[in-house]
Order: C-alpha cells, then structure tokens, then sequence
C-alpha cells in the first residue's frame, strides 16, 4: 500500500498564557504530541477521540492549514513542511476540508455560487466557473437553482453538501472531513456519510475523516485511530478496531456508544463507567500513560513510564503497557 499522507513525529504545541497577574508566563500547550500516522491512498481513515483531544488540530496539520511544531508531513511522498510559494499552492489544491459547522464555515452574504466557485478564483481558474459550479451542484444532489440563493436558505444537511461541493470543486485527492455530521440531526447524518461515500468512490477520493464517538466512522472508515490527550493510542482495521480493541482507552469509547437495543441497555450502562472522570489538561499531561487517570486496569508502570507504540498484530499498533 502507498500512503498519500503520512506524518511522522509531529508535534503541534500552541503557547498559551498561563499563571496569575504577577507570574505571567508562557507554557505550550500539546494538542499533538508525536504523532506518526499514515492515509493509505484511497482509503477512509477515521479519527476518534472526546472533545479537545487534538483531532482537528491534526486534522488541519495533514493539509497545512496548519504548520507543525516539529515533525514532518509528506503528501505523496513531498514534504508539505517544506514547500513555500507555486509548489505549495499546487499541494493546497489537492487537500481541502469539509468543516463540522455547515452554518459557521459558509459566508452568510456570498451565494452558493460565490461560496462554491471561490476556490476557482483563488486559484485563478475563474473563468471556468459557471459550468463547473452546475456540475458540482449536481454532484451533491442540489438543484441547480440553488446557485443565486444564500445559505440561510438552506437546511443543516443541504449547507453541508454546499460545503462538500465547494471543497471538491478543485478535484481535490486528499478531503479531511472534520466531524461533517456532527451537527446535524441524526436522520440526515447517514445521507451525508451516504454522499461522502459515494463521492469517494467516484471521485476516487482519500478520507481522514474525524469524529468524536465511534459511531459514525464504523459505516465510513476503512481503518480506525484513537487519540487521547495529543497522542494517538490505537489504529487498526475497522472490523479489528471494534471486535478485538485492545487499549483501555478505545474499549471505553466503544462502550460508550449510545446502546438502542433493550436487551444490552443494561450492559451498555454498566460499562460506560469506564470512561468516568474529567480529561486531563493538554497544558499539564499526565505523567507515564496520560490515560492513566482514568485507566480501569492502571499499573505503578502506567504512572511512570510512557508506553511505546507497538505492533501486536500486522497493522495493528497500541500504546499501552498492558496491550498484547
Ligand atoms: N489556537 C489555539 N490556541 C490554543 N489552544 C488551542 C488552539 N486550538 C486548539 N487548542 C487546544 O488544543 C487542544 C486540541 O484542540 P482540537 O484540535 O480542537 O481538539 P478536537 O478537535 O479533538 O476537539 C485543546 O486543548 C484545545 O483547547
Ligand atoms: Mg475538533
């Protein structure tokens, strides 16, 4: 297999200001931590992990929207850390984002024309637009009047595929797609992934696809990363991730995916105790394993050392101390 992207190392460490009026000082907060990571071309990587773990951090590291820290980023085997000016916006052009907030990330004065054909202006390909922008319409499943309207206009999943279609419209190879269903309601989330999936198929698209519960990524994913506190503690392939999880951590996660079935209500609620307790500050991490805190099966070797990444099975990849 070939990896479209792969990081290696990268850290993204943001300075925050901490202390009181008399001890100001600056302390880097790390939201990635040495993080080595590979998309495969073609495939659906998904991302998961609570709130503030550092997946959009990564996310927008992978298309440098973002630059890193420290660590490297290659696209097609060419250092995106590296690149400045013409070969840069050529990579650009080949990564692009769909955002979670399809009501924050859309101008609210621009049509979906402008909206949709901005990244041909950009890249100076305007004069192409008016065909394109149609085609691209279509692509998502909008009618073609929906070019002159605003986005007020629309419902939550119909701005999400105004926002698809404008990061597609570049022919884009790699697509974060961060948390695309996460704000919409749950009826729609499944047309979404739906598109997403069939435009990837189409289009021959690369996912990394993020999302905050293992839910929604178990249709899409191809493979699975679980990241905790700036780290990624678990990737493997979807059906191994879910069956046979083998950090502490993602058993916990998959534990506290909402149970609609009767008969396991009782067991789902029993086993989301696991994942009890508050998130540890990224400013002040843990000291060994930074799940640690809140590990079920925590060890003295957990508070003191950091576990290193292993392969227990081919393309399977844990760090935990216990995994084996
Ligand atoms: N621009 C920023 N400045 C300082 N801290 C940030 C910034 N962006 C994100 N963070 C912090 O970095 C951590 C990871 O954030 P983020 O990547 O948004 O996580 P996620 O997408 O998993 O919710 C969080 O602790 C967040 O508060
Ligand atoms: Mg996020």
């Amino acid at each position: 297999m070939t990896a479209l992207i792969e990081a290696v190392d990268v850290c993204k460490h943001y300075p925050v200001e901490t202390g009181g009026f008399l001890r100001r000082t600056t302390t880097p907060l790390r939201a990635v931590d040495s993080v080595s990571l590979r998309v495969e071309a073609g495939e659906t990587l998904g991302l998961v992990g609570e709130s503030g773990c550092g997946k959009s951090t990564l996310g927008r590291l992978t298309i440098r929207l973002l630059s890193a820290t420290s660590g490297t980023i290659r696209f097609a085997g060419q250092d995106i850390g590296a690149l400045e000016g013409k070969a840069l916006r050529a990579v650009r052009r080949s990564m692009q984002i769909v955002f979670q907030d399809p009501y924050g990330s859309l101008n609210p004065r621009m049509t979906v024309e402008d909206i949709v054909s901005e990244p041909l202006a950009i890249h100076g390909e305007g004069a192409s637009a008016a065909n394109r922008v149609a085609d691209m319409l279509s692509l998502v499943g909008l009618p073609a009047r929906a070019r002159d309207r605003f986005p007020h206009e629309f419902s939550g999943g119909q701005r999400q595929r105004i926002g698809i279609a404008r990061a597609l419209i570049l022919k884009p190879k790699f697509v974060v797609c961060d948390e695309p269903v996460s704000a919409l309601d749950v009826s729609v989330q499944a047309q979404i992934v739906n598109l997403l999936q069939d435009l990837q198929g189409e289009l021959g698209l690369t996912y990394l696809f993020i999302a905050h519960d293992l839910g929604v990524v178990k249709h899409i994913s191809t493979r699975v990363a679980v990241m905790y506190l700036g780290k990624v503690v678990e990737v493997a392939a979807k059906d191994t991730l879910y069956a046979a999880p083998k950090h502490p951590y993602t058993r916990g996660l998959i534990a506290s995916v909402p149970v609609t079935h009767p008969s396991q209500r009782a067991r789902g609620r029993a086993e989301r105790k696991r994942l009890d307790g508050d998130i540890p500050s990224a400013l002040n991490p843990p000291s060994g394993c930074r799940f640690h805190t809140r590990c079920p099966l925590v060890q003295s070797i957990c508070r003191e050392r950091e576990p290193p990444t292993t392969e227990p099975a081919p393309g399977h990849l844990v760090a935990c101390h216990l995994a084996t």
